[in-house]
C-alpha cells in the first residue's frame, strides 16, 4: 500500500493532519476520518440508535425489505467486497440472501483491525459464507480483491451507510471513478445515499438533545490531547451542526466559547482561537434520489435499480459498471 510521505517533522499522519488543518486559513479544519478512534467509533454506534438519527435504520429497512430483489438483480457467481464494514449488521441481510442462492465469498475492507474482528464475529455464523478481511484503505483493498478473482467472477462492491456523503461532491465523483477503474464491465456497486430532508429533521439528526453527537465531535479534541500531547480545554468548545445550502451538506464544527491558545506537542503547534471561531470537522452531503443516476454515469456506471425508504429519505442504488 502506498502511504503519503510523512514530513520528518511529524511522528505520524494524524499529527501532520492536525498541524495542517489547524493552521489552515481562514477556516481551521480537521479531517473527519480522525473522529473514529475507539471512543469515536463507539459513540458513532450509539448515534445510529438515536431516535433523531434515522439514516442507519432507514438503510436497514431498505435492505431488509429488498434483499431478495437486490440479489435477484445480480448475475451468478458474485463475490462481495465491502468498503468500511462497520459492525456488519446491515450487510447481514444481503449476505444471507446471497448465501441462500450460492456459497459466497465476502471481503470486508477496513483500516481498523478491531472493526474487522467485529465483522467476523457478527457475520461468521451465516451458512455457506467465507470471510476474508483486508486491513487496508478502501481503494488499496479493493484493488487487491479485484485482482485476485478468477475469470467469470463478478464483483459486487458495497458502499453503504451514506459514507459517500462525507466526501465533497467533487471528491465523491473522483472516488467513484477510482472504484470504476478497478472494476470490469458488469461488476456492480451498491451505494447508500442519505436524501435531502426538512432542515429541522437534519439539524436534530446531527445535534441530538442528549449530546451524543456533541461528544462524538468533541472527542476529536480529546483524542488530540490523548495521542498528540495537546492541551485543548474541552469545556471551552461547543458542538455546532449547521446546514450549508450551497454544498447541500450538514457541517459539524467545534466552536471556541472564548479566546484561547492551545498547544499540540507532537504537531509542533501553538494555535490561537478567537471567541466564536470554529474548527470544521465533518460534512455530510445530502442527495436527491434523481441525482444518483447522473452522478454515477459521470463515473462510468449505469444506475440499474434504486430502492428507497420514504419514511426517512434514503436511497440504495445498484450501479453497474459500463463497458
Ligand atoms: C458515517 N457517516 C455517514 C455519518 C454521517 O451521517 O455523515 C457520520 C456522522 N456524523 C455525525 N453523525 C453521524
Amino acid at each position: 500500500m502506498i502511504q503519503p510521505a510523512l514530513s520528518p517533522h511529524f511522528p505520524n499522519a494524524f499529527a501532520e493532519a492536525v498541524h495542517d488543518g489547524l493552521t489552515h486559513h481562514p477556516q481551521k479544519e480537521l479531517p473527519s476520518m480522525y473522529l473514529y478512534d475507539e471512543v469515536g467509533s463507539g459513540l458513532f454506534e450509539v448515534i445510529t440508535s438515536l431516535p433523531e438519527y434515522g439514516v442507519t435504520r432507514a438503510e436497514e429497512r431498505v435492505l431488509k425489505d429488498h434483499a431478495a430483489d437486490i440479489v435477484a438483480a445480480l448475475p451468478q457467481h458474485v463475490k462481495v467486497a465491502e468498503l468500511g464494514s462497520g459492525s456488519g449488521r446491515k450487510t447481514r441481510r444481503i449476505l444471507e440472501a446471497l448465501c441462500k442462492k450460492q456459497p459466497t465469498h465476502y471481503y470486508p475492507i477496513e483500516i481498523s483491525r478491531t472493526a474487522l474482528q467485529l465483522c467476523h464475529r457478527e457475520l461468521g455464523d451465516i451458512e455457506r459464507i467465507s470471510i476474508v478481511g483486508y486491513e487496508r484503505d478502501y481503494l488499496a483493498g479493493l484493488a487487491e480483491v479485484s485482482a485476485k478473482r478468477r475469470e467469470g467472477e463478478v464483483l459486487l462492491v458495497l458502499f453503504l451507510g451514506s459514507t459517500i456523503g462525507n466526501f465533497s461532491r467533487l471528491a465523491a465523483t473522483r472516488f467513484l471513478r477510482s472504484i470504476r477503474g478497478m472494476l470490469k464491465p458488469g461488476d456492480a456497486l451498491l451505494l447508500g445515499t442519505d436524501l435531502m430532508k426538512p432542515l429541522p429533521t437534519l439539524i436534530s439528526a446531527y445535534d441530538d438533545p442528549i449530546g451524543v453527537t456533541a461528544a462524538f465531535n468533541l472527542n476529536l479534541l480529546a483524542r488530540i490531547n490523548r495521542e498528540l500531547g495537546g492541551d485543548f480545554p474541552l469545556d471551552a468548545f461547543e458542538h455546532v451542526a449547521r446546514f450549508n445550502p450551497d454544498a447541500r451538506s450538514i457541517e459539524m464544527h467545534l466552536r471556541a466559547k472564548r479566546p484561547l491558545t492551545a498547544h499540540v506537542r507532537a504537531a509542533d503547534l501553538r494555535v490561537e482561537f478567537r471567541e466564536g471561531e470554529t474548527i470544521w470537522t465533518e460534512s455530510s452531503h445530502k442527495y436527491a434520489a434523481e441525482e444518483v443516476a447522473p452522478f454515477a454515469a459521470d463515473a462510468g456506471f449505469d444506475c440499474a435499480h434504486q430502492w428507497r425508504d420514504d419514511a426517512w429519505g434514503f436511497a440504495e442504488s445498484l450501479l453497474v459498471a459500463r463497458a
